[in-house]
């Protein structure tokens, strides 16, 4: 399997399929079967900051009325942050007993607070690097493009000079210069980017006429966006590339590659087919590279990205004017 080889968290892993963070990665029977299956790395389920003030949120409301309201606010906070970091901890050590692959933990951050001190506990714990799953809805018209900028960069810079571990981001698509803050991102010294978180989405019943979730899992064919912006900026940044949301298959897998990918993180193939998926999917790649003459990843890693492809134009073209202009279905 050394002909899979890849660099992904700043670590080298022994092929690009990596568990990306979910419910599947809170436990340890579950993280033991994706090593056994062959995974190269496992990103375990994001400790999230709302989901702790939510808890704290709850207390406070059962408290309120209290004469003891004022004076165990602190006391609540530091106690419930405290807990559920322990778990967290807990879990990461848990892991890196169970198996020998890299273990990364993910930190769900939505304000530069306190998020940034776990990470030192995190890295103690025994993580061997740690993913930032940072998002902010852009939808407050009150928060300019420039404030969002500021908290990605301020927040990511403060976790990377807080620990000796390699800290990657995941990011979503949102944001109008997704360029400039790839390069930004990579600049401050990311050990990688993973291109594009999914989240959890509305959807509208028209029989209740109700708000309700939709699909919490991706489809097959939702890759095409991964596979855009990594092409595009694949051989332009010192940090590594991931690939997410899609990424169900061998081919797939193979697509994200070629654009540039230095790994790929999958879940949702793993909620619907199960763990013991995953070793076919390792099984085709290489496979198709034997068919190809491919040694290693480097043989291929890239080929069809934006500065390799032959025809790079077909990245940046957006508009179906003129091409499709003859389109039948
Ligand atoms: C049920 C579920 C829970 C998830 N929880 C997290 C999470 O805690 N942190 C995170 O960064 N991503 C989370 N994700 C996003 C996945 O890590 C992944 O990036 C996304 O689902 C796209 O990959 P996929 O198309 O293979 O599912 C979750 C996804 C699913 C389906």
């Amino acid at each position: 399997m050394t002909k899979l080889k890849t660099h992904f968290f700043g670590l080298e892993l022994k092929n690009p399929f990596v568990v990306a963070s979910s419910g599947l990665t809170r436990s340890i029977s579950n993280i033991k079967a994706f090593a056994e299956n062959g995974a190269s790395a496992i990103v375990l389920k994001s400790l999230f900051e709302e989901e702790v003030y939510a808890e704290y949120e709850e207390i406070i409301k059962k408290e309120g009325n209290s004469h003891h309201y004022q004076e165990h606010l602190d006391y609540f906070d530091y106690e419930i942050k405290e807990k559920n970091l322990k778990e967290y901890l807990q879990l990461i050590s848990d892991a890196k007993t169970a198996v020998e692959i890299p273990i990364v933990a993910s930190i769900n951050c939505i304000s530069n607070g306190d998020w940034v001190q776990f990470a030192s506990r995190i890295e103690e714990a025994g993580a061997d690097a740690i993913e930032l799953n940072l998002f902010l809805l852009p939808s407050d018209n009150n928060r300019t493009a420039e404030d969002n900028y500021r908290f990605y960069i301020n927040t990511v810079r403060s976790v990377i000079d807080k620990v000796n571990i390699p800290v990657s981001v995941k990011i979503s698509s949102y944001f109008s210069d997704l360029g400039c803050v790839i390069k930004d991102l990579d600049k401050i010294g990311v050990a990688g980017i993973s291109m594009f978180n999914r989240f959890y989405t509305p959807d509208i019943n028209i029989n209740n006429e109700s708000l309700q979730a939709a699909s919490v899992l991706s489809e097959q064919n939702e890759y095409h966006l991964p596979l855009r912006w990594v092409g595009l900026m694949a051989g332009r940044l010192q940090c590594q590339l991931a690939a997410t949301t899609g990424i169900h298959n061998a081919e797939t897998a193979i697509k994200l590659l070629l654009a540039g990918a230095d790994a790929v993180q999958m879940a949702s193939v793993f909620y619907q087919q199960g763990i013991d998926c995953l070793p076919a999917i390792i099984a085709e790649t290489e496979k198709w590279m034997n068919e190809k003459g491919y040694e290693s990843l480097s043989d291929f890693k890239g080929k069809l990205s934006f500065t390799k492809a032959p025809n790079p134009g077909w990245y940046e073209r957006v508009q179906f004017m003129t091409y499709f202009g003859e389109y039948n279905a």
